[in-house]
């Protein structure tokens, strides 16, 4: 298999991009388009301000608002009538990776026969879908420069993580200004979840020449800017090197895949409505802990550029660090222990052990590990972590 490296054809970074919207989708001959969005986009502004934009620049904008935090199936068919209703011709997603993937979903199914579910995987899905142009708020999943989407599958309660270069949004506009807004506690999470992709984008079996630059500096960026972003919430200089974190990470791991941290982080998600990044902090000592002997010149790169060793340590002593540096990093962030997420209740988990584990395998993430683990070991991890 050759490597392989997509990613959108247009992707401008930087303060103030998101008012090029309306210029991109003129030069995509778009009119009629779609603005998926959720509530909270619109109560805080960026989805208002973004149609108001598109609407004096003469395009016919419909809003679409209706996507919850880990978006169902059931949000991307509500959004696909609408689409199909106003007959039109593009999308325009603002959020985080939560609209994003509705969008791409969307996309995908204005072009390709439904169920979505047939598409779960890697390369299913057989047509391009309709443009898109992404516009995060969060940094982030990066998820406006990825191939992927994870939609909740609603009658079985499996995040599905569809992966096809035919779900690529056209048009990514990284404006660090739209996370400005972000909590601290929002910051923490989606943060990790940037360095998870950082760290499994490097340490995967499928990782190559052109996406370890990507991964490393994403990872660099995050050492540098994180806890400062989490500080201080209106830090510009922060909060930007944070998004080109996001960004870079994105385009890192969907070219060469996320691992372990990624596949049981997804049941967690689907059972207890567990924010994605929370659910990634939670797991990532553990697995690295369970991981780093598998790959340890990687593991020991991750660790020195994060600082959680001297330059001059050896690769082992190294890469053991990264464990306790990790640990560390999600007191640091106040992020909490499994058992004390909100909504995760322990007879539920102990209940679903056994489902969580399947369904992290059968996700194919796992096998992309440094160490590919069995089911009881999942299990054993998940205990860990609890
Ligand atoms: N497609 C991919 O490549 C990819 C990668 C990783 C994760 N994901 C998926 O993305 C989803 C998570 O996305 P997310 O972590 O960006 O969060 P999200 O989109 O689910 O948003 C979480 C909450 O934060 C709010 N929010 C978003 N931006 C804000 C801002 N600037 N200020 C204040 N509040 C804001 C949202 O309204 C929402 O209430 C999960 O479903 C996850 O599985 C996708
Ligand atoms: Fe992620």
């Amino acid at each position: 298999m050759p490597d392989q490296f997509n990613v959108p054809s247009v992707i401008l970074i930087g303060g103030g991009v998101r008012h090029e919207a309306a210029a991109q989708l003129k030069r995509l001959g778009i009119h009629r388009v779609l603005l998926v969005t959720d509530t909270e986009m619109m109560r805080l502004g960026p989805a208002r301000e973004i149609s108001s934009e598109l609407e004096e620049a003469g395009l016919d904008v419909t809003i679409f608002d209706g996507v919850q935090a880990d978006p169902t199936d059931k949000n991307v068919l509500a959004g696909l009538n609408l689409y199909q209703e106003r007959d039109c011709q593009g999308l325009v997603a603002v959020g985080g990776g939560s609209p994003i993937d509705a969008a791409k979903a969307i996309s995908a199914l204005a072009r390709n026969p439904a169920p979505l579910s047939h598409y779960a995987g890697y390369h299913k899905l057989p047509f391009p879908g309709v443009p898109l142009i992404a516009i995060p708020t969060t940094a982030g999943t990066g998820s406006e420069v990825t191939k992927v989407t994870i939609i909740t599958d609603t009658d079985r309660d499996v995040k599905m993580m569809i992966l096809s270069v035919n779900l690529l949004p056209q048009v990514a506009l990284v404006d660090y200004e739209l996370t400005l807004s972000m909590p601290p506690d929002l910051t923490a999470a989606v943060g990790v979840d940037t360095l998870t992709h950082g760290i499994e984008a490097y340490v995967s079996r499928k990782a190559h020449a052109t996406t370890n630059p990507l991964a490393l500096s994403c990872i660099e960026h995050v050492a540098r800017h994180l806890k400062t972003a989490y500080a201080e919430p209106g830090n510009h200089e922060a909060r930007a090197g944070m998004m080109v974190a996001a960004c870079q990470g994105g385009m890192a791991f969907a070219n060469s895949s996320v691992c372990l941290v990624h596949g049981m982080s997804r049941p967690i998600g689907a059972l207890f409505h567990v924010p994605h990044g929370l659910s990634n902090a939670v797991l990532l000592p553990s697995i690295t802990r369970f991981s780093w002997q598998s790959a340890t010149g990687r593991y020991a790169t991750v660790a020195r550029i994060l600082g959680a060793c001297s330059h001059a340590a050896d690769d082992m002593t190294a890469a053991e660090s990264l464990v306790a540096f990790l640990e560390q990093l999600n007191s640091d962030l106040n992020l909490p222990r499994l058992r004390d997420c909100r909504g995760v209740d322990e007879v539920r988990f102990r209940e679903n052990l056994i489902k969580m584990a399947s369904d992290a395998l059968a996700s194919g993430s796992p096998q992309n590990n440094p160490r590919v683990p069995t089911v009881d070991q999942i299990i054993a991890l998940y205990e860990e972590a609890w």
